[in-house]
């Protein structure tokens, strides 16, 4: 069993992990457009490339000749790397570009939801230039509504403006909607949502559709949710509902990822083959959509896999044969919580080519933007290094993952407070609060 995974972040470490675990002892290739020292060591082979360039990837995959491929990230599937490998035999636990534009477009995601009556939108609507767009940003706003302003397109996470956050008020949101039609055929302008995230990860073969636990992700830089976005600097897990959530919201979350690979499978005629990720945010008024992935959470793949039971390789195969109805999806009944060390300064400024060392600990190490060099790290100025936590209980994981940062020796920072229970505790208030208001 030869399995190419494309990919070079902690994300892409924890797939590899959890690959080379399973019984069928797979061969990995790795295609990555940066060493990844993880990836790396779990590797037979890896060759560096850029890994949106279809060309580059069937050259390496021509020669290794994998069984399957394994594309992590959304730029490959947006640039019809998928499409390229599946035309040469390959097959992919990936959607197509196609497909791929779940994620790729904003507009997409919620026309499809419309179209096919799935519940989950908030109120929307897409603008190609900039008329209409004050009189709705005002009418958001006179329904005691606030507003978020979405690029229709890959922006690498750093695109969308809430106000409040990142936007003050309709000024500064018709300057920033100028901004983003310069450069994007459209805009969604969408009604702001308040309430708790999570991600619900699925896996599908297009008809069958399997979760993962449901994780929550931080995605400010500081503790008490403060500072700048980030692309997530830590995440918990603990079974099959989080503390905030009710089962029925967990059963919600999922009927829309159901509903969706059904649209998407009657609309286009194509099975969505790979990791939906659902992006939701429990509300006074229910589970609402925030946005959808074409692929795993980084950091919530390290939330589920450590955790999956099941043959990894088992599933993918299951996912490009379309017997996913055949193949349980379990999980150990564990908590588990993930911490990012990251370099002093990130976001904005993080500092570039310090070096760390990691002792060991009782944690398990993801390794993302860092590369090897005589046994030390040295940081790329991303998110460095993944530190999680596996146990029966939160309070026990938040340890174990809080030993594994003290273990990353440098100039590196986290956020302490992620999976512990004064910060779980804010959750379920907030939550308790909008339940009983709304
Ligand atoms: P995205 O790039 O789509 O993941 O959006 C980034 C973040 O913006 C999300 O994780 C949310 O915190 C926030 N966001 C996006 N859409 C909404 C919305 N309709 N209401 C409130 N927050 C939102
Ligand atoms: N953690 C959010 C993401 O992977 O997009």
């Amino acid at each position: 069993m030869r399995v190419l995974l494309i990919g070079k972040s902690a994300r892409t470490d924890v797939i590899a992990e959890t690959l080379v675990r399973s019984r069928r002892k797979p061969v990995l290739f790795a295609a990555m457009d940066a060493e990844n020292p993880g990836v790396m060591r779990r590797s037979k082979e890896f060759c560096v490339a850029k890994t949106d360039d279809a060309e580059a990837i069937l050259a390496f995959a021509e020669r290794v000749e994998p069984d399957f491929s394994i594309i992590d990230p959304e730029d490959p599937i947006a640039h019809g790397v998928s499409d390229a490998l599946e035309k040469k035999g390959i097959p992919c636990v990936a959607p197509s570009k196609k497909l791929g534009q779940l994620e790729s477009s904003k507009s997409f995601a919620r026309e499809l939801l419309r179209k096919h009556g799935i519940e989950g939108n908030p109120e929307y609507k897409i603008f190609s230039s900039s008329k209409g767009v004050e009189n709705w940003l005002t009418e958001l706003l006179d329904a005691k509504k606030g507003f978020v302003v979405k690029p229709d397109g890959l922006t690498g996470g750093k695109g969308v403006k809430v106000l409040g956050d990142h936007l003050q008020g309709v000024e500064d949101a018709l300057a920033y909607c100028g901004e983003v039609l310069a450069k994007h055929a459209s805009v969604v302008i969408e009604e702001k949502l308040e309430g708790e995230e999570f991600s619900l990860q699925s896996l599908t073969d297009g008809v069958t559709v399997r979760d993962c636990p449901p994780v929550q992700d931080h995605k400010r830089a500081f503790e008490n949710d403060e500072g700048p976005n980030t692309g997530g600097m830590g995440s918990y897990s603990s079974g099959s509902v989080l503390p905030f959530m009710t089962k029925e919201d967990a059963e919600a979350a999922h009927a829309i990822n159901q509903k969706v690979a059904d649209a998407l499978r009657k609309d286009t005629s194509e099975k969505y083959k790979g990791v939906l990720y659902g992006g939701f945010i429990c509300t006074a008024r229910g589970v609402k959509l925030i946005e959808y992935n074409v692929r795993f959470g980084d950091p919530e793949a390290m939330n589920v896999l450590p955790v999956m039971k099941t043959d990894f390789v088992d599933v993918c195969e299951a996912i490009i044969n379309g017997t996913l109805d055949e193949t349980e999806l379990r999980f150990e009944n564990a908590a588990t919580v993930c911490k990012y060390a990251v370099p002093e300064g990130y976001p904005a400024k993080p500092i570039r080519g310090a070096l760390l060392e990691v002792e060991k600990s009782r944690a398990r190490h993801y390794f993302g933007a860092v590369s090897e060099k005589d046994g030390k790290y040295v940081t790329l100025g991303s998110r460095a290094i993944a530190s999680v936590g596996v146990a029966p209980s939160l309070s026990e994981a938040e340890k174990i993952a809080e030993e594994g940062v003290a273990a990353i020796k440098g100039p590196v920072f986290h956020r302490r407070d992620i999976g512990t229970q004064a910060l779980i505790n804010k959750r379920i208030e907030h939550m308790k609060r909008l339940r009983k208001n709304g």
